[in-house]
């Protein structure tokens, strides 16, 4: 086939095939987060770039590098957004939630894009179930909100998974470390790669996280932040590990974690899965972002929330070969002989239908022999034939198609009443 157009680079169809897969992770992680109390909130796709500017900041690589920025017709600079906080933080504030009592607990399931180069378990277009927790300081949120993410990930079933997290203190302790680590860079900028030349000027901090093998290197002997926090951050981060510990959580800290995004401070966590022996991917992250609300002009606003990668939740499961519920199956096929009996099976279908029971018939006008070919090849698990002679009789025969038992049913006011006495689980269904 010669297409005169393709899907962009990165960007991936979700077929009817997966789409089951993508249901299943979205419906495990949207009623566990509701068991936790948080609600749905929907922001648009498109924010104002400044918006991104200001929160994701403007040193971040997917400031720098990543997003996509264009004008729109009234010549405004608009950004399809990278990631979920900033517009569910910019929407709270917006609508006035954080004058609701406290916490407010949102949740959502968003596209975001990034201009990043794609490969596995990256893309342009990728999708985040993101959780955000506003109006506590407590690391009891904290814990709160990483306890709910290891529930998710063990409800899916997913394998080799661990929780690393650090601290990376507040304003004032950054600026104490950013002084440390300028110093300790500063003599080795020669040999650092030329992006992290940059950073030491911009953001030092990001070197950290740079992926250059010499760049990790020089990094092994880099300080660490941990002991440059204060003693509120520190105390902070302690109780944090005591919450982890009294409920049975496994971490590792890594004073590596800085996280790609400028807002964070105090907490920042990732649960990351071990894909080969040297290779591992970040499935999640986040931290807690206590300053974002101030600097995008509203009140103080203590907040913390993390995003799971989902196109890399459903690869991995995929790779673990864990099992999903497979696609339903229509209960009834109701095939049909003639113009009378299709019009008879559109209003059976209806009845089935309205009593929430999934009903398929003919719509392609298939001899009767093809449609019972159809009806095995979608699995269906009754087929019922209709004729000119069952329109007469009002009754017509339903096929198990498992045991091939037969039972004569009322087509007219009792076909429901008949049908459910058939099929024992839509007669408990109905009761
Ligand atoms: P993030 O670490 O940039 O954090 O993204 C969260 C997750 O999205 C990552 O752990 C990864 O699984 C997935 N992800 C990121 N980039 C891509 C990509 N190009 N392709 C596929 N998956 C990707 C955030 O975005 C923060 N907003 C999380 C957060 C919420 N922090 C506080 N609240």
């Amino acid at each position: 086939m010669n297409l005169r157009t393709k899907r962009i680079r990165g960007m991936q169809d979700v077929l009817p095939s997966e789409s089951k897969k993508w249901q299943t992770i979205e419906k495990v992680m949207t009623e566990e987060a509701s068991l936790h109390g948080f609600k749905l909130i929907r922001t648009p796709v498109l924010e104002h770039t400044e918006l991104f500017e200001r929160s994701v900041g403007d040193t971040s690589d997917v400031v720098e590098k990543e997003m996509y920025t264009f004008k729109d017709k009234g010549d405004r600079s608009v950004t399809l957004r990278p990631e979920g906080t900033a517009g569910t933080l910019r929407a709270v504030l917006e609508n006035g939630l954080h004058n609701l009592p406290m916490p407010l607990k949102l949740m959502y399931k968003s596209s975001c894009y990034r201009y990043e180069k794609p490969q596995t378990g990256r893309y342009r277009e990728f999708f985040q179930f993101g959780l955000e927790i506003f109006g506590s300081p407590s690391a009891s949120a904290d814990a709160e909100l990483i306890i709910l993410a290891k529930s998710i990930l063990e409800r899916l079933q997913i394998q080799n998974i661990s929780l690393e997290i650090n601290s990376i203190g507040c304003k004032n302790c950054r600026k104490k470390y950013s002084e440390a680590i300028i110093n300790y860079f500063k003599s080795k900028i020669d040999s650092l790669c030329p992006t992290c030349q940059n950073r030491l000027e911009k953001n030092p901090l990001r070197i950290l996280d740079c992926k250059n093998k010499v760049c990790s290197e020089i990094c092994e002997n880099a300080p660490i932040i941990t002991n440059y926090i204060c003693e509120e951050c520190s105390e902070h981060f302690e109780t944090l590990q005591e919450y982890l510990k009294s409920q049975n959580i496994e971490f590792k800290i890594n004073p590596k974690i800085v996280r790609g995004l400028d807002y964070y401070s105090k907490t920042v966590f990732e649960f990351v899965c071990d894909i080969t022996e040297n290779d591992k991917l970040t499935i999640c992250g986040g931290g807690r972002y206590d300053g974002l609300s101030e600097i995008l002009g509203g009140p103080q606003l203590c907040a913390i929330g993390l995003g799971f990668g989902l196109e890399r939740i459903l690869n991995i499961m995929e790779t673990q070969k864990i099992m999903f519920p497979k696609d339903d199956s229509p209960k009834v096929y109701i095939a049909s002989i003639g113009e009378n009996a299709k019009k008879k099976a559109f209003e059976l279908c209806g009845i089935l239908r309205t009593a929430a029971i999934f009903a398929e018939m003919d719509i392609v006008d298939r001899n009767i022999k093809s449609q019972m070919k159809y009806a095995d090849k979608i699995g269906a698990e009754y087929v019922l034939v209709i004729g000119d002679d069952e329109i007469a009789e009002n009754r017509a025969i339903l096929n198990n198609m498992k045991t091939g038992k037969e039972s004569k049913i009322s087509i007219n006011e009792d076909f429901l009443n008949d049908f459910s006495g058939v099929d024992m689980e839509i007669s408990s269904f109905r009761r």
